[in-house]
């Protein structure tokens, strides 16, 4: 068994100039198979709302839950980190409650570290997680969290002011002691950018390919979700038509009194 991936390691594959890349997962068979890929980390990204739970957005995702899925994935892993979503309203109202929330998922479930989404006190929250022991990912530009605000799922950064804002926001948690920053749907120049102005880790998910590393969602990768397509994502497999006819076989040979168990 090889050593765990660390926060150092992390920094250490940016600063060498080696992309890092992440992918989701959310289960102990999905984890023992990706970790086998030899990526960096798993993410048991809140979009597990959507791709286990079947719900519209993240926003109802519980702690509990994530806990849940993200113990689950622990199990499942030897090399990667595992890094553990915080899901909607455990963290915004400030660092106290943070602390509380993000210590259970290292303390319960098992993971390395933490990532949060931007919102008004996401520095002060990092920088109080990382001092007492908790390390913080961040995440600007299109925060699921904040879909009904953004009114969709929509590119943010295209504008002058908000692309300046971004790049403030990442300066903010670089200096509060974040690990990494995910980039999600920004334009490519932009994450460039702020690629270039900051000195950790940054990882991109539809932000173009200058990013220090890529994240993608393992259901867009596996090609599970029939009737979502991300422009963003790229899918290597057709699973969901793989296991659909798999399945089908199976139920025509046990219809007609044709199957028979290996064993
Ligand atoms: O929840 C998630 O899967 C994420 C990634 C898309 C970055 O936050």
């Amino acid at each position: 068994m090889g050593q765990k991936i660390t926060v150092l390691d992390f920094q250490a594959k940016c600063d060498k100039g080696e992309k890092i890349a992440i992918v989701t997962a959310y289960d102990y068979a999905m984890a023992m198979a990706v970790d086998a890929a030899c990526v960096d980390a798993i993410l048991v990204g809140d979009s597990l709302n959507m791709t286990m739970l079947g719900r519209e957005n993240t926003l109802s995702a519980t702690l509990d839950e994530m806990l849940h899925h993200t113990a689950a994935v622990v199990k499942g892993t030897k090399n990667a980190m595992v890094i553990g979503d915080m899901p909607f309203l455990t963290y915004q109202l400030g660092p106290e409650q943070a602390l509380e929330n993000a210590g259970a998922f290292l303390t319960e479930a098992g993971a390395q570290a933490v990532k949060l989404e931007w919102c008004p006190r996401a520095s002060e929250i990092t920088q109080f997680l990382v001092e007492n022991g908790v390390p913080v990912m961040g995440h600007l530009g299109f925060t699921p969290q904040q879909i009904n605000r953004f009114g969709g799922y929509h590119q943010q950064g295209k504008d002058k002011a908000s692309a300046a804002l971004l790049l403030k926001e990442a300066k903010a948690l670089e200096a509060a002691g974040a690990f990494g920053i995910v980039l999600e749907l920004i334009p490519a120049d932009i994450a460039k950018k702020i690629t270039n102005s900051v000195s950790i880790p940054t990882i991109g998910i539809g932000a173009g390919p200058d990013c220090d590393g890529q994240v993608q969602v393992l259901h867009d990768l596996l090609g599970l979700m029939p009737d979502f397509h991300p422009k963003h994502a790229k899918a290597y497999l057709q699973l969901h038509e793989s296991i659909r006819d798999a399945v089908a076989q199976y139920v025509s040979e046990v219809a007609a009194g044709q199957f028979k168990p290996k064993g």
